[in-house]
């Protein structure tokens, strides 16, 4: 904050939107810049302790990264083919990345496993059935661990489906987008909005417990009237979960502006927020996406947990498979960024790491203060003191009282508040928040030398 030129700062999220790094910005260190290698004895032993431990509560995401073509909005990484072949290879290589970190994973139960992508849902059934004795042979998990898969709604049918619920599936996410085919084609997906309710027939018939769809605001072509119709046709299919994405435009989505109908995004999410809970929803996560669960789904079973354990900075998940990110308090670190890199790197006996950073003490208070303001714009002062051991005022004075002057922040007895509007919390707003007052100045000297700023 009060430590730099408004212009670094400026120059610093140019670079973090050209290099599709601002969707990283909960994430702290922002370690999408720092770009170092770690090295694998490392990753080994920290993973092997935490496994160890008693009560190790731990999630595990396996990235898939195949799809049939590329969505203009989309920023995940994934192949933009698809063949048995590859897919194949992709598999074996998954069940020697976990032997190649030569630890026990059994000991513990895991609390969520969370098949992303890409699209997952493209799997035959016979790549699900090795995935399923993959996952069998090394994890450890019961009747409470929520086990979801990601899919699009084309790929789904009553044949990979039985399958999936064979490996264990209780939730199932279907990227929609939006509920208006011009839009669907505009943005190159491969449904229409009558295949979304006949991939909800399937998933119903072969009963997976949990059903939910996404959607994203901030596509081209969008109006308040198409927003409407999707959430009217959204409160009609009645999935149990509804999680609507701010479209975060970077270096791997085609399209690279944001689209909020005007300038007033602020309206859309009001809009999404009132005609939902006003329809049987409850809205439980206000973030970088909307979540919104269905007022007779009891418990929080069908809520994103990878979300809620994860993205609180609390819990720890392994990710697999390439361009996948693994959180452990003491580390964090992500997989080799292409499958062919992931592959070459697995052939030659290497855990196909691509880099990382170690957390001190600094970094973790400073980590939970980001992820506590992105995800819920509170801060318990309680929660701060009982797991550093000092009140946030003796760790960040000048900060608190410099945001609570100029009204982004207010004190009440036991909270600090964050004051934004609802277009803050997804974008460059956010990000440059975090980037101002709770970047250690140490960082931002890095970054700057790294990328030649001045
Ligand atoms: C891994 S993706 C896609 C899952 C699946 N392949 C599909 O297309 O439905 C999960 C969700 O992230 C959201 N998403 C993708 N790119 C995004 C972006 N640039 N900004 C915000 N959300 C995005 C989309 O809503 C998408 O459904
Ligand atoms: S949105 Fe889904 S289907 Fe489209 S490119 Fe991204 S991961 Fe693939």
């Amino acid at each position: 904050m009060l430590d730099f030129p408004e212009k670094i700062y400026d120059k610093i999220l140019s670079l973090a939107i050209k290099h599709n790094f601002i969707s990283h910005c909960r994430e702290y260190p922002f370690f999408t810049l720092e770009q170092k290698l770690i090295p694998a004895s490392a990753v080994r032993r920290i993973s092997d302790g935490n496994f160890k431990k008693q009560n190790f509560s731990c999630g595990l995401y396996i990235h898939f990264p195949f799809c049939k073509s590329r969505c203009a909005f989309c920023k995940y990484y994934a192949e933009n083919c698809f063949s048995p072949k590859i897919i194949d290879e992709y598999l074996w290589a998954l069940n020697r990345e976990i032997e190649l970190y030569g630890i026990d994973f059994s000991d513990i139960i895991l609390s969520n496993i969370y098949f992303g992508g890409g699209t997952p849902t493209l799997f035959s059934p016979n790549q699900i059935e090795r995935l399923k004795n993959i996952i069998y042979k090394f994890f450890r998990f019961d009747e409470k661990t929520q086990i979801s898969v990601e899919g699009t709604p084309e790929s789904i049918n009553s044949d990979n489906l039985k399958e999936w619920r064979e490996l264990g599936i209780n939730r199932i996410s279907l990227g929609c987008q939006s509920f208006n085919d011009d839009i669907l084609k505009r943005v190159g997906r491969r449904h229409s909005v009558k295949t979304v309710f006949e991939a909800f027939d399937v998933i119903r018939k072969i009963g997976i417990k949990y059903t939910g769809i996404d959607v994203i605001f901030g596509l081209s072509g969008e109006t308040l009237k198409t927003y409407e119709n999707t959430v009217q046709s959204a409160i009609k299919l009645s999935p149990d979960f509804i999680e609507c994405f701010l479209f975060t435009p970077g270096g791997r989505t085609k399209m690279k502006r944001f689209h909020p109908i005007g300038s007033d995004l602020d309206s859309v999410i009001r809009f999404f927020k009132e005609s939902l809970t006003a329809n049987g929803y409850r809205l439980y996560f206000s973030g970088n996406f909307l979540g919104f669960v269905k007022k007779s789904v009891i418990g929080t079973k069908a809520m994103n947990q990878n979300t809620e354990e994860v993205y609180n900075q609390r819990a720890s998940c392994m990710g697999l498979g390439p361009s996948s990110i693994s959180q452990f308090p003491q580390i964090r670190y992500r997989t080799a960024s292409s499958v062919a890199d992931y592959i070459k790197r697995i052939k030659k006996g290497l855990l196909p790491l691509h880099y990382g950073v170690f957390a001190k003490s600094d970094d973790l208070k400073r980590q939970y203060v980001i992820s506590r303001i992105g995800y819920y714009r509170n801060l318990p002062k309680k929660d701060y003191f009982n797991l550093f051991n000092v009140p946030i005022e003796h760790d960040f004075l000048r900060e608190l009282q410099y945001l609570k002057r100029t009204g982004i922040v207010s004190e009440t007895k036991n909270n600090f508040i964050w004051h934004f509007n609802e277009s803050e919390m997804g974008h460059r707003d956010f990000f440059l928040h975090v980037l101002r007052y709770w970047y250690a100045p140490r960082y931002i000297r890095k970054i700057a030398k790294q990328f030649e700023i001045s």
